[in-house]
């Protein structure tokens, strides 16, 4: 990957002040000056922050700090000892993404604090400002009597102005599988999701509290609450205090209590809000993986985005299963070359088996060990699919469902990544259901040092991974862009067998889940109520809006989920899948309204070509497109579209497929049909 510094400026304030208490506040600007920060310590010594946004106040006095290893306060009584602020500005490249280049271009305020009373610690507060939000973190450098720290407690603030609406989902610390609400911030209540039936491993244990991304509307902006860069620390969610509409962070502990167990030097991750003027914006900020180290990978040249199929959707909704004893097992030999016969016919890179590796049968029982990642049921020849697969141009996509058992995969993991490399396996799936052996809650520090140790692992084997029941991303994906992907949210499978997920569940997932990093949120289902295995489920939209979805939910691995036969009733449809692109050179949001409505149209790398997906929840929409993101000359437009009479209950899989020659100066006028969608394939010509 490829840096280009532009500019780098520092400047060292450097001013001492009295350690009389005496109320110190210094200012920091956004580089285009919206957004303004003011850090302060009051009389108390309480070290805070506050952000006025276009000549708002957006986070009102919010106070920051620790308490360390029960006894060392470092959120109180504490004086700063110096400040320092730089400019950085640099533009780097991505092997893949939603675009090519990233701008990442901040002003830094460093804030050094002690402790006014023994014993004497020092830490330091980094703000980074950027013109679409802001970062900051805690940094505990090595000294004299702290080694090991405990965190117990970490007191991050954000105090916003206003009871401001928001999407959020509960604060559980082991699944982000929950649909969001829209509310007040004073309607919050996390535990009416409690004890959900369809999650395999759940645990609310405060009503008050949602996990992150955190969006909300205020008046004339968005903002919206995450992290970036977590790493070697506990995942965080935020406790709402109604009355104040303050959020604290709350920190997902360990068994015994702990939040963070590390040592000095330490810094956590940032902790970001981004802030800007239309939801849009949000979708197209770059705050987050800005925040991360660049790659640690240097040679990039084996990391490739791809479509894929798999031997998947057709076990969740029942037409077969992951076990030979539950009743016909899907991962066979001629299945697969069935899926491959097809996804090699449609341009489709990809096949994931799930189902292919002994202990299914065993999978959720509360057994360890049940799965050894290496040996195949007897009617899956994994060498024959291999040498077919190849022969047909498609790579064969792993499978490591670890059950939750991470104490098994932590010890088999490298033989588990080597039989793959050795057999030239690229990609792995991996999955965390159930409940983590031994005892840790999946967003714990343990668990994503787990994760962390399982990218780490795989890219010494050149293997990219999709990770389900992940931890939330982050934007790790900029130092590991062999992390491709990950689930982390109420993905398609819900529709299944589940409470099925509304029209606005995709209308939302843009503005939450998706600013974290890619989804792999598994789209492209036709058989839209699939009533020859479930009567009762369905999926809830049209089919135009799932190939739609393409464009709206980005990932660098996108599923082409539904099965073979399916497709093949619709393969005039299901050209769009074949064509859409999983790599981009930039993106545009053309329209948006959190939950309601969202179009995004995006380059392909290396082309001319452009794609636009748009989505409504139930309501039905028109809206008029300027094409002035289009170079010059003409270009064969391939619009998929609902068909007049579609609806996403009444009437889901009827569409039509128009084409026509438009230029840069035309304005493409679609129609959504309730739960519906557009997609458009825009070739140069
Ligand atoms: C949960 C994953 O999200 C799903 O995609 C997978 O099929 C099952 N685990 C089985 O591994
Ligand atoms: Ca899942």
């Amino acid at each position: 990957m490829k840096n280009i510094m532009r500019l780098l400026i520092v400047t060292l304030v450097g001013f001492l002040f009295f350690s009389c208490a005496k109320k110190q506040s210094t200012q920091i600007s956004s580089p285009n000056g919206n957004i303004v920060l003011n850090t302060f310590t009051n009389k108390e010594g309480e070290p805070g922050y506050k952000i006025v946004f276009d000549n708002k106040t957006v986070i009102d006095s919010s106070f920051l700090g620790y308490v360390l290893n029960d006894r060392l306060d470092l959120s109180r009584n504490l004086q700063v000892d110096s400040i320092s602020t730089t400019t950085f500005n640099e533009t780097w490249e991505r092997p893949w993404g939603e675009s090519r280049t990233v701008d990442n271009y901040y002003n830094q305020l460093t804030l050094s604090l002690s402790t006014k009373t023994d014993p004497v610690l020092t830490f330091k507060i980094v703000f980074r400002v950027f013109d679409d939000g802001i970062g900051f973190r805690y940094e505990i450098p090595e000294q004299q009597g702290i080694d090991s720290i405990f965190i117990n407690n970490e007191k991050t603030q954000f105090h916003l102005t206003d009871d401001l609406t928001a999407w959020w989902i509960p604060g559980d610390w082991e699944s982000y599988e929950h649909l969001w609400t829209k509310s007040r911030l004073s309607e919050i209540d996390a535990g009416a999701r409690r004890n959900h039936p369809n999650l395999s491993c759940t645990l609310i244990p405060d009503s008050l509290a949602v996990n992150t991304p955190l969006t909300m509307e205020g008046d004339g902006y968005y903002l919206s609450i995450h992290e970036a860069s977590l790493v070697d620390y506990a995942g965080m969610t935020l406790h709402v205090d109604k009355g104040s509409h303050t959020l604290t962070s709350s920190l997902v502990p360990w068994p015994d209590g702990v939040k963070v167990k590390t040592k000095s030097p330490m810094k956590s991750p940032w902790r970001t809000i981004q802030i800007v003027k239309e939801p849009g914006e949000l979708i197209t900020s770059n705050l987050i993986v800005n925040l991360n180290e660049p790659s640690k990978i240097e040679n990039t040249g084996w990391i490739k985005p791809s479509k894929y199929m798999g031997i998947w959707w057709e076990m969740h909704i029942g037409k077969s299963s992951w076990a030979p004893t539950w009743n016909n097992p899907g991962a066979t030999t001629e299945n697969a070359k069935k899926y491959i016969d097809f996804a090699s016919k449609h341009h489709i890179d990809g096949l994931l088996v799930e189902g292919w590796n002994t202990g299914w049968e065993n999978w959720l029982d509360t057994a360890t060990q049940i799965f050894d990642f290496v040996t195949p049921y007897p009617y899956f020849n994994i060498d024959e699919v291999l040498r077919y697969g190849k022969s047909k141009g498609v790579n064969l996509i792993g499978h490591h469902e670890t059950s939750g058992d991470v104490a098994t995969y932590d010890r088999l993991m490298d033989s588990a990544y080597q039989y793959y490399e050795d057999k030239g396996v690229k990609y792995v799936k991996s999955g965390y259901v159930g409940r983590i052996t031994p005892h840790q809650y999946h967003h714990s520090q343990w668990m994503v040092n787990h994760y962390q140790r399982a990218v780490t692992k795989a890219a010494e084997h050149h293997i990219m991974l999709d990770v389900h029941e992940p931890i939330k991303a982050t934007g790790l994906r900029r130092t590991w862009p062999n992390l491709l992907s990950r689930e982390g949210l109420r993905g398609q499978e819900f529709n299944a067998w589940s409470e099925t997920n509304p029209p606005s569940h995709t209308a939302t997932i843009p503005f939450t889940r998706m600013l974290g990093g890619p989804v792999d949120f598994t789209p492209g289902i036709f058989n839209i109520k699939f009533n020859e295995f479930k009567k009762d489920k369905q999926v809830n939209t049209t089919l135009a809006k799932q190939l739609a979805l393409y464009v709206v939910i980005y990932s660098p691995v996108q599923m082409a989920a539904d099965l073979p036969e399916h497709y093949e009733k619709h393969l005039d449809a299901f050209k769009f899948i074949e064509d859409v692109p999983v790599n981009w050179e930039r993106t545009k949001v053309l329209n948006a309204a959190i939950g309601e409505y969202v179009t995004i149209a995006r380059q392909e790398r290396g082309t001319d070509n452009w794609f636009i997906g748009s989505i409504t929840n139930e309501e039905q929409r028109e809206f008029d497109l300027l094409l002035d993101f289009l170079q010059e000359g003409n270009y064969k437009a391939v619009i998929y579209k609902d068909g007049p009479d579609a609806h996403w209950d009444k009437n889901p899989v009827s569409y039509t497929i128009d084409s026509l020659t438009v230029t840069n100066e035309d304005i493409l006028h679609l129609k959504l049909a309730p739960g519906g969608g557009v997609a458009v394939a825009l070739f140069q010509k």
